[in-house]
């Protein structure tokens, strides 16, 4: 994990928790509407992977379970967890590209809406990635993988300063490569060949070269459509698009982002796809439907976006129609820690992944709120452009005297509770019933993070070894963790 030069520990924040009446008169708890949604309060979990979906992307029982735990602490806003939009292979992440997925998807729905009574509001996050393989062995790499080129024989002939090289078998360039010192890798591979060795081949929205990539802004306004369609059908109140992190939608608004098909270059062609992905969704599902998008207020990468950019997006997205704008940062592949043989780069281990979830081994700025002035500045351009789309801010804000403060100073419109709500999803109920004492706060040092990293199911370590003794209780795989925490007891 990336971790700062001369980093500071801080302390969680001390509180005062508010009474009920405190809270009933509070600005958090005041309802707010988002397109055709009422929500309750401003209150909101935004998606996390908790990998418990079966290896083809059904909802399993887990999934259940874990979404009805969230819906009894009643927020106003569950985001169910990125999902994928294609009907393609994905390991054991919720997929709804077919309507073989709705009957899962309608049970989850059913569950969220008994366990709040009706209250919590449940969106569901929808995504579409690109291919990224795992590292691997150097002698596959060399052996298999490797596409010589004649490119590879005229460097090794620069390199040894032998003429033979330039009419070499193949065979003979990939022993050469194999048994080659690392040093001498850079000298005949080029960027994205050493990459591929070094991290695992990974695809770009700028590898045109390829059909798959090159025709995405043909079939993904479809596609995203028609999985939107499917969240409607199941029940869903609403979809929020995935256009941050590390994923197609956030590669095409990436300042990265060069292709030159009139889909990339100036932030006017980065924003177009993304907009014709919202209004093809927005055509099929209707107006009375509630549709927004998550994005990145920075990339926190070397010429990537910054807060300008986010800016800027902002106001088309809200000019096109999105009704709400729910802001995160970082989270990208571009910066990430080289992984281990046999795993895959995960897009959280560098800067830019702290930045996404900040921990508080931090610098002095520290991790709580930390991305709340970006938040400010995107939505103070939203406001000025005239719209009034609701902005949704997150990142280390775990007290009800956070959340308040930056809804005083009109710095976001509602605010988002991740790790909090995992640590302890009771945390809405808890604190509009002024029993905000007895919220188990989250430590932001993301023990659940790293299970997430591993692909395993994601627990908090607040909680997951306690009371294990509860009957009926659910246990990971490795039988040592629960999956879901206890019960309320007040
Ligand atoms: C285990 C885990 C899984 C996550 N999965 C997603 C996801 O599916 N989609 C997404 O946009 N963000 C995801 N995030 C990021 C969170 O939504 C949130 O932006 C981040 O944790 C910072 O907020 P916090 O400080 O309140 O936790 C995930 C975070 C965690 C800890
Ligand atoms: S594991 Fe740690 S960072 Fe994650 S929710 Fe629990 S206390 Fe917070």
């Amino acid at each position: 994990m990336w971790k700062f030069a001369n980093p500071i520990r801080h302390q969680l924040p001390e509180t005062r928790w508010p009474t009920q009446e405190e809270a009933a008169r509070s600005l958090l708890f005041q309802p707010i509407n988002v397109g055709q949604l009422k929500l309750s309060s401003r209150t909101w979990v935004p998606a996390m992977v908790p990998w418990r979906a079966t290896e083809d992307g059904f909802v399993t029982e887990a999934n259940l379970d874990w979404y009805r735990r969230f819906a009894e602490g009643k927020p106003a806003a569950l985001v169910v967890e990125a999902t994928g939009v294609r009907d393609i292979p994905s390991g054991p992440l919720l997929r709804i590209g077919h309507d073989r997925f709705l009957p899962g998807l309608r049970k989850l729905v059913e569950v969220v809406r008994d366990a709040s009574q009706g209250e919590t509001k449940l969106l569901i996050q929808i995504i579409d990635f690109l291919a990224v393989r795992r590292r691997p062995e150097q002698q596959k790499f060399f052996e298999r993988f490797l596409k010589i080129t004649d490119e590879h024989r005229e460097r090794i002939r620069e390199l040894t300063r032998q003429e033979l090289w330039t009419s070499a078998p193949e065979s003979e360039i990939r022993n050469f490569l194999n048994s080659a010192s690392e040093e001498t890798w850079p000298q005949v591979l080029n960027e994205r060949e050493l990459e591929s060795l070094q991290f695992g081949y990974r695809e770009r929205v700028t590898d045109t070269q390829l059909s798959h990539i090159d025709e995405l802004p043909r079939v993904l306004p479809e596609i995203f459509a028609a999985a939107a369609w499917r969240a409607r059908a199941a029940g869903f109140d609403g979809v929020e698009l995935h256009y941050a992190h590390a994923y197609t939608m956030a590669s095409f608004l990436s300042a990265h982002n060069t292709r030159t098909d009139g889909y990339g270059g100036a932030r006017e062609n980065r924003v177009r796809l993304p907009l014709e992905v919202y209004r093809a969704v927005r055509q099929r599902v209707g107006n009375d439907y509630t549709v927004g998008v998550r994005f990145l207020a920075d990339e926190v990468i070397e010429g990537g976006n910054r807060v300008s950019d986010a800016m800027y997006f902002g106001v088309e997205f809200a000019c096109a129609g999105l009704d709400f704008l729910s802001i995160s940062k970082g989270g990208k592949f571009e910066d990430a820690q080289q992984p281990k043989v046999g795993q895959a780069v995960y897009p959280y281990t560098g800067k830019s992944g702290y930045e996404c979830m900040p921990t508080t081994l931090s610098d002095a700025t520290g991790p709580f709120g930390r991305t709340v002035p970006l938040v400010a500045k995107i939505k103070e351009a939203v406001n000025q452009a005239g719209f009034e789309t609701p902005v949704v801010a997150t990142g280390g804000i775990g007290t009800f005297q956070q959340a308040e403060e930056i809804l005083e100073r009109g710095a976001a419109d509602i605010v988002g509770f991740a790790r909090q709500a995992l640590a302890d999803p009771d945390w809405f109920v808890k604190v509009r019933q002024g029993h905000g004492a007895a919220v188990r706060r989250c430590t932001y040092t993301n023990y659940c993070e790293a299970l997430d990293q591993a692909h395993k199911q994601v627990t908090c370590k607040l909680w997951d070894r306690i009371e294990l003794d509860e009957p009926g209780i659910a246990f990971a795989e490795d039988g040592r963790r629960r999956l879901i925490p206890p019960g309320w007891e007040r």
